[in-house]
C-alpha cells in the first residue's frame, strides 16, 4: 500500500441522513473501519435543510372532529378511534407516485417507518410534542391524515444531528471536506473512490470492501432551487460515468413554494398549518385546480397550478413570474411556534414578516425521484435485470428504490434517507462480516484523477465556468422544467452538446491546489452537463404525462405504454441508451387508478 491509498471496510459518501445512518448502523453491527467522506462538513449535509417534517402513521393526533378538512388538530384521546394507518401511508404514497414507485419497496418504507421514529426518539431527538408528550405531526401534501412528524420547521436538522451525534459515538471517521472524485468498479465489482481533501488538495485512492454513495440531488442544475450549493448531482454523474445506469430521471420535483427569486425553502409546512397560494388578485386559485385538497394536494399538482397562474398573467413580482402566501391568518403565536424558521428566513431574504405580510414565493427545483437504482437493501443494480453491483449500495436522494416514483410526497424523503439508509448500513455489515475481501485495484486510479484535475487547471481556454453552468441552468429551467414538450426538450439537448465543447475550453482562474473551489466548480459543472444530458433524452423518451413529469404535446398518463420505469446506460460520447423496467405492483391490492384530489 502506498501513501495514495487508505483503506477502510466501509467508505460512504456522503453524511446526510442516508449516509450517517448507514455509518452508524454498519459501525454498531460491529465493522470496526466505517468512514464517511463528506464534501462538506457533515453537519452542513443538504438532509438537515428540510424543514417540516417526517411520515410515520403514529396517529398522535386527529382532526378536531366536525372542523373539517382545514381545521385544527388535537391529540387522539386515549380510546379513541386511529385516524391514520400504515396501509393509508402506503397508498397515499402509491397514489403521489402516479403509480410508478414501486410498491414492495413502499410498503417497506410506510412500514418501518413506525420504528425509525421511535429509534429517532429514543436517541434523543428534540421533536416537538402534543400536550401530552407524544410527537407533534402536521398535515401535508397528499396525505390523507396527519403523519408529518415534526420539529418546528428544523426537522431535517435534528435528525441530522441525532444521526451524526451516534455516528461518532460508535466510533465512524469523518472525512469532513473531502471531495469524491472517481468510483472504482471493475468487473461489476466496486473497489473503492478516488477523493481529494479539499483543504491540501491532495488526491487519494479509498479501498474498501464496501462502498455507498448517499451523496443527495442535483437541484443545482436548475436556475431556481431549494437546494444547498453543494447539490450538484456528483454522485449521480460519476456513478454514470463508472457505467452504473440510471433510473427515472425524467422525474424533477417542484416544490410550490421557494422563496421569490432565492428559491430558498419556505416548508410545504406552511400550508400543512394552514396557510393559502393566493395570486395577483388575491385568489386562491387551487379551487380551480384541486378543489378536494387545495393547497395541500401533492406538489406536482400545486407546482403545475402555480405557474399556470403566472403563464396566464396572474403572478406576482416585477417579472410576474410570484406567487403569494399568505400565513398572516395563522397568528404570531403559530408562527413563532411551528414556523420560526421560515419566518427568519422571510425577513432576512426579502425584508417581509410573515406574520403581518404576504410572503413572496415560487416554484423551485427541489428533489430527484430518480438515479442510482437499488433493491429495497440499497444495493446498487447493475441493469433493468436487477443484477447487483457487488460491493457498491446507494440510498438517499441519490437512490432510487423506487419508492418515489414519479412524484414524491412531501416528508417521505427524510424518511426514506432514515429507512434505506439504515437497511443498507445492515446489508454492508453482513457483506463485510460474511468474509468480502478487500478487492484489487488495476493501476493507479488516484494519479488517473490527478491528470484529469491538472488538464483542468493547466487549460488556457477563454470560457467562463460560470457562463457555462449560467447557460445549462437556463436551458433546463426554460427546457425541462415544469411544463415540457417535445421542441424544448430537443433544443436542451442542443444546448448541452454545445455547452459541453464550451467546457472543453473552460479555464480555471484559481491555480493553487488548497481549498480550490474554483477547480471544484469546474468538477461540480462537468457533472451537472453529464445528468442533465440524461434528464433532458429520458424526459423526451417518455412520451406521455406523469407526475412531476408534465409534456404539454402529451398530457395524458399513457398506462399501455409507460407503466415502466426508464432505465438510461452511458453510450460513450453518444446520449443515453434507454432500457425500460417493469413497475413492481401489487395488481389486487393498488392497482393504477385516474389520479385525483
Ligand atoms: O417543505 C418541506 O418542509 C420539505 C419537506 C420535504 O421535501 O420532504
Amino acid at each position: 500500500m502506498d501513501h495514495n491509498t487508505i483503506v477502510h471496510d466501509i467508505v460512504i459518501v456522503g453524511a446526510g441522513l442516508a449516509g450517517s445512518w448507514a455509518a452508524t448502523v454498519a459501525a454498531r453491527e460491529g465493522v470496526r473501519n466505517v468512514a464517511v467522506l463528506s464534501k462538506v462538513h457533515p453537519l452542513r449535509s443538504h438532509s438537515g435543510a428540510a424543514q417540516g417534517g417526517i411520515a410515520a402513521a403514529l396517529n398522535n393526533v386527529r382532526p378536531v372532529p366536525g372542523s373539517g378538512p382545514e381545521g385544527p388538530l388535537e391529540q387522539l384521546p386515549e380510546g379513541a378511534d386511529p385516524v391514520d394507518s400504515v396501509e393509508l401511508h402506503i397508498f397515499d404514497t402509491i397514489k403521489g407516485s402516479d403509480w410508478l414507485g414501486d410498491q414492495d419497496a413502499i410498503e417497506i418504507m410506510c412500514r418501518e417507518a413506525v420504528d425509525v421514529l421511535y429509534e429517532y426518539e429514543h436517541m434523543g431527538c428534540v421533536f416537538s410534542r402534543t400536550p401530552d408528550g407524544r410527537i407533534a405531526q402536521r398535515r401535508f401534501g397528499g396525505h390523507s391524515a396527519p403523519r408529518a412528524n415534526y420539529a418546528a420547521d428544523w426537522t431535517g436538522h435534528v435528525l441530522l444531528h441525532t444521526i451524526y451525534e451516534q455516528a461518532l459515538r460508535h466510533g465512524v471517521k469523518f472525512h469532513s471536506e473531502w471531495y469524491c472524485l472517481d468510483l472504482i468498479v471493475e468487473d461489476n465489482v466496486c473497489r473503492g473512490v478516488v477523493a481529494m481533501d479539499i483543504l491540501t488538495g491532495k488526491v487519494y485512492t479509498l479501498r474498501a470492501k464496501a462502498v455507498m454513495f448517499a451523496t443527495g440531488g442535483y437541484g443545482r442544475a436548475y436556475k431556481i432551487t431549494s437546494n444547498a450549493l453543494a447539490n450538484t448531482g456528483d454522485g449521480v454523474a460519476i456513478a454514470y460515468n463508472a457505467g452504473i445506469p440510471l433510473m427515472d430521471m425524467e422525474f424533477v420535483q417542484f416544490h410550490p413554494t421557494g422563496l421569490y427569486k432565492h428559491g430558498i425553502l419556505m416548508s410545504e409546512a406552511c400550508r400543512g398549518e394552514g396557510g393559502y397560494l393566493l395570486n395577483k388578485n388575491l385568489e386562491r386559485f387551487m379551487q380551480r385546480y384541486a378543489p378536494g385538497k387545495m393547497e395541500l394536494a401533492p406538489r406536482d399538482l400545486v407546482s403545475r397550478s402555480e405557474q399556470r397562474e403566472i403563464d396566464e398573467g396572474r403572478g406576482i413580482g416585477e417579472d410576474g413570474q410570484g406567487i403569494w402566501l399568505d400565513l398572516r391568518h395563522l397568528g404570531r403565536e403559530k408562527i413563532l411556534e411551528r414556523l420560526p424558521q421560515v419566518r427568519e428566513i422571510a425577513i432576512n431574504f426579502v425584508g417581509v414578516d410573515p406574520i403581518e405580510d404576504l410572503v413572496p414565493i415560487q416554484p423551485t427545483a427541489h428533489y430527484s425521484m430518480g438515479c442510482i437504482p437499488t433493491d429495497v437493501n440499497g444495493q446498487v443494480l447493475a441493469d433493468a435485470n436487477g443484477a447487483p453491483v457487488v460491493g457498491f449500495y446507494a440510498a438517499g436522494e441519490v437512490a432510487c428504490v423506487s419508492v418515489h416514483g414519479a412524484n414524491r410526497l412531501g416528508t417521505n424523503s427524510l424518511l426514506d434517507a432514515s429507512v434505506f439508509g439504515r437497511r443498507a448500513g445492515h446489508a454492508m455489515a453482513q457483506f463485510v462480516q460474511s468474509g468480502a475481501v478487500l478487492p484489487p485495484v488495476a493501476g493507479d486510479p488516484a494519479e488517473r484523477n490527478r491528470r484529469r484535475l491538472c488538464s483542468l487547471l493547466d487549460n488556457p481556454g477563454s470560457e467562463l465556468v460560470e457562463d457555462i453552468a449560467v447557460d445549462l441552468k437556463t436551458t433546463m429551467t426554460n427546457n425541462c422544467g415544469i411544463f415540457r414538450h417535445a421542441e424544448g426538450l430537443k433544443q436542451a439537448l442542443a444546448d448541452i452538446q454545445a455547452l459541453k465543447a464550451r467546457f472543453k475550453r473552460a479555464r480555471v482562474m484559481d491555480k493553487s491546489s488548497r481549498f480550490n473551489t474554483d477547480l471544484l466548480a469546474a468538477l461540480e459543472l462537468e457533472h451537472m452537463l453529464t445528468f442533465s444530458e440524461v434528464i433532458a433524452a429520458t424526459a423526451l423518451a417518455r412520451d406521455e404525462s406523469r407526475g412531476a413529469h408534465y409534456r404539454t404535446d402529451f398530457p395524458q398518463r399513457d398506462d399501455s405504454r409507460w407503466l415502466v420505469h426508464t432505465v438510461a446506460h452511458k453510450n460513450g460520447e453518444d446520449g443515453p441508451r434507454l432500457s425500460f423496467k417493469p413497475v413492481t405492483i401489487n395488481w389486487e391490492k393498488y392497482p393504477p387508478q385516474e389520479r385525483k384530489y
